[in-house]
């Protein structure tokens, strides 16, 4: 099951073009496309009359037709013509979601239209910020969509998976800070101290100090020969959106105590979108707040954390094949599971809570 009630990264704002876009989002077919004014559209991917996908369709003006048989439908999913007839059937139109544009990406709303505020959509202010410059990219996985999100939330990984990138010993060797369910307070020094908190929100902070860069740091930040304090400062919140605040400064020289200015920042923003339960849209962006003109630069990231990612999509989906093989083989947790385990349970509640289910803790109370 999804949860619903919130927004989730649908597309780049730039694929949502005038031609009709297709993807599948919680399940559920969406076609997108932008009418000549440039307002973003989804509906439902399926033609009202014999279900064929709307995808394959065209643009008329601010219309899509169906490819089918040309019914043709406004952008509130209404069908507003049918060839050789001049009357509607009941029942002519398909489901509309809200689609919002914002930091570069068009944010879709699957659950209830009336409770859409804009507002809450995610704080990734930085794709779109003077000081800061924008890399990021797309990656479709074939696992679930939380496995993602527990890769994120552990980082430990990065030694084993990532060593040609961003990964060193000192990542898996380095314990974190106490994880902080519902509060943002290790954020204080952080770039993302503003982003809205919320109850249902898992901090969990790592400060590797006085070590040796990892590879693409100590070439990206000139780094290299040189030791630094490096630090990782993960948020999640729901259903699955994480940022990362990952860099390193030159060792000693405050950056612990929020003084970076011997250091380099990005912020790694994670739109984990579900496609299906087997399947998910990954859209990253990773912003820094140096070098920003250096387009050599931004090639360097690009390729590094693609390649990085692709690690990622290599073991997820060979992970979740296993899982999916044998759901009931026994696992173990470790400590460095501390913060996916804080994010299942969220997830696991707030799904509870939207079907209805009392949580076990609420049946103890009652009996
Ligand atoms: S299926 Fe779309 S018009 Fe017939
Ligand atoms: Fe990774």
């Amino acid at each position: 099951m999804f949860l619903k009630n919130y927004w989730y990264v649908a597309a780049f704002a730039d694929e949502i073009a005038r031609e009709p876009l297709a993807r599948t989002i919680l399940g559920e077919p969406v076609v997108f496309y932008r009418t000549e004014a440039g307002e973003p559209v989804a509906f439902e991917d399926r033609c009202c009359h014999r279900h064929a996908p709307l995808s394959l369709g065209r643009l008329v003006g601010d219309n899509l037709q169906c490819g089918y048989h040309g019914l043709t439908y406004e952008p509130s999913g209404t069908v507003v013509a049918i060839p050789g007839q001049t009357t509607v059937p009941n029942g002519g139109m398909v489901r509309k979601y809200p689609l919002v544009d914002r930091w570069r990406f068009g944010w879709i709303w699957m659950g209830d239209p009336e409770l859409a505020n804009p507002d809450d959509i995610p704080e990734v202010r930085f794709n779109d910020h003077p000081d800061w410059s924008y890399v990021g990219g797309y990656l479709h996985m074939d696992c679930h969509y939380m496995l993602l999100v527990d890769n994120l939330m552990d980082l430990t990984h990065e030694t084993f998976l990532h060593a040609k990138t961003i990964g060193n010993v000192h990542v898996a060797e380095t314990p974190l800070a106490k994880v902080q369910p519902g509060s943002k307070e290790p954020l204080k020094i952080s770039p993302l101290q503003d982003l809205v908190d919320t109850k249902n929100s898992i901090t969990a902070t790592r400060w590797m100090i006085d070590i040796e860069p990892p590879p693409l740091y100590a070439k990206s930040g000139g780094f290299e020969g040189r030791n630094v304090d490096r630090w990782q400062l993960l948020h999640f919140q729901p259903p699955s959106h994480v940022w990362l605040d990952a860099g390193v400064a030159a060792a000693g020289t405050g950056a612990p105590e929020g003084d970076r200015k011997e250091g380099i920042t990005h912020i790694l923003y994670d739109g984990i979108t579900p496609e299906t339960e087997d399947s998910l849209h990954y859209f990253w962006s990773f912003p820094r707040n140096y070098n920003i003109e250096d387009k050599a630069l931004d090639d360097l990231l690009q390729t590094g954390i693609s390649n990085t990612f692709l690690e990622d999509k290599e073991m997820l989906e060979g992970q979740h094949a296993l899982m999916k093989a044998r759901p009931d083989a026994p696992r173990i947790d470790i400590n460095a599971d501390a913060p996916a385990v804080q994010v299942r349970r969220v997830v696991d509640r707030l799904i509870r809570e939207q079907a209805g289910t009392p949580s076990p803790d609420m049946v103890a109370a009652a009996e």
